[in-house]
């Protein structure tokens, strides 16, 4: 008999350095009219230099675990998805886990871009449902500022730092994750990525003179893939609640592009009013995106237990996912 897995508590965290379009207008080509127009974003949040991911990841745990009204003692596994960890290894889970003292946890990273907060809640719903796990401690962070190209003003305007975090549990009467749907494509790797870095094309003065190690984006493409992939992603998973649109009292997207969005709202017949947008303020997060902004609905009063709500993303890879909850 397989178990339902629930989010029993929401964290977020964002660093308290803000970036707004109109600083931006000073480092690179741009204005804070095609900024807000082209993407809806208005500002976004930077790391300092001493803070890493695990420490953006730990402090949204943090508050995770405090929602949740647990110990950092009960979680016995933690899933940290990041494309900027602090270290190729040890992995950010394991940074994570002596910051917060959850000693009792397995621990590791996922590597899915954007869709990395999905696929690690994924992940997390099989170790319950199969009863190898009981208390899973899931993190998206990112500190997109290190791997940013600050001369490429085609990128650089749309990024932010930050992480969120949930705990999922098997409650007892709930149905918790309903249905949910990952999916890939690596024939479209090169339309975002990050050609140095890897063992590839290691990291050299080369390299590193020719920005090889910052983010590169088909901006056009990634837009066309981004609403193509969450329509799809979204649908199947609802198909697979047998739930329709009508049914989801909040929807909560990857926050790349207030265009996106209100592309994907308009496919599906629904108001925007019931997605969650949060991207003015933060930019985009990658992994920690769709984590901050469960969170922030969590905490708004968004959904109350019972309610149903849908968690669809996209990312580099390409990669995308979604899930249906019962909160
Ligand atoms: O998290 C992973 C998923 N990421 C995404 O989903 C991002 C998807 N893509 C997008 O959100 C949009 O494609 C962008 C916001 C990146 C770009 O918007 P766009 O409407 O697709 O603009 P574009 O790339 O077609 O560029 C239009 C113009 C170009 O100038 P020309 O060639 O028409 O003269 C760009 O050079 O805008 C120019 N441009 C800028 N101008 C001022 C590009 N970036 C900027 C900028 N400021 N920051």
């Amino acid at each position: 008999m397989l178990r339902s897995a629930s989010v029993i508590g929401t964290g977020s965290y964002a660093p308290k350095r803000v970036l707004t379009n109109s600083e931006l207008e000073r480092m690179v080509d741009t204005n804070d009219e095609w900024i807000v127009t082209r993407t809806g974003i208005r500002e976004r949040r930077i790391a300092d230099a001493g803070e890493s991911t695990s420490d953006l990841a730990a402090a949204a745990a943090k508050a995770a675990i405090e929602n949740a009204g647990i110990t950092p003692e009960e979680i016995d596994l933690i899933i940290v998805a990041t494309v900027t960890p602090d270290m190729f290894f040890p992995s950010t889970a394991c940074f994570v886990q002596t910051k917060i003292g959850a000693k009792k946890a397995a621990c590791f990273d996922v590597s899915a871009a954007c869709s990395g907060f999905l696929f690690a809640m994924d992940i997390a719903r099989q170790f319950i449902a199969t009863g190898t796990h009981n208390t899973v401690l899931v993190i998206g962070a990112d500190k997109l500022s290190t791997i940013v190209d600050w001369k490429d003003r085609n990128t650089c305007v749309l990024f932010g730092d930050g992480a969120g975090a949930a705990i999922l549990r098997h409650r007892p009467g709930s149905r918790g994750i309903l249905a949910t749907h990952m999916g890939s494509d690596g024939s479209y790797a090169d339309i975002l990525y990050i050609p140095g870095g890897g063992c590839l094309h290691p990291v050299t003065p080369e390299t590193t003179s020719e920005h090889s190690n910052t983010i590169k984006m088909n901006g056009r493409e990634t837009y066309k893939q981004a609403v193509t992939s969450m329509l799809s992603a979204a649908n199947i998973s609802m198909a697979a609640a047998q739930l329709t649109s009508d049914d989801l009292k909040c929807i909560i997207p990857h926050q790349a592009n207030l265009r996106i969005i209100e592309a994907i709202a308009d496919r599906m017949e629904v108001p925007l009013e019931r997605f969650l947008v949060n991207l003015d303020r933060y930019g985009n997060t990658s992994a920690a995106a769709v984590a901050i902004a469960l969170d922030e609905a969590n905490r708004t009063g968004r959904m109350h237990v019972g309610d149903t709500i849908l968690l669809v993303v996209f990312g580099g890879g390409l990669t995308w996912a979604s899930s249906v909850i019962e909160w």
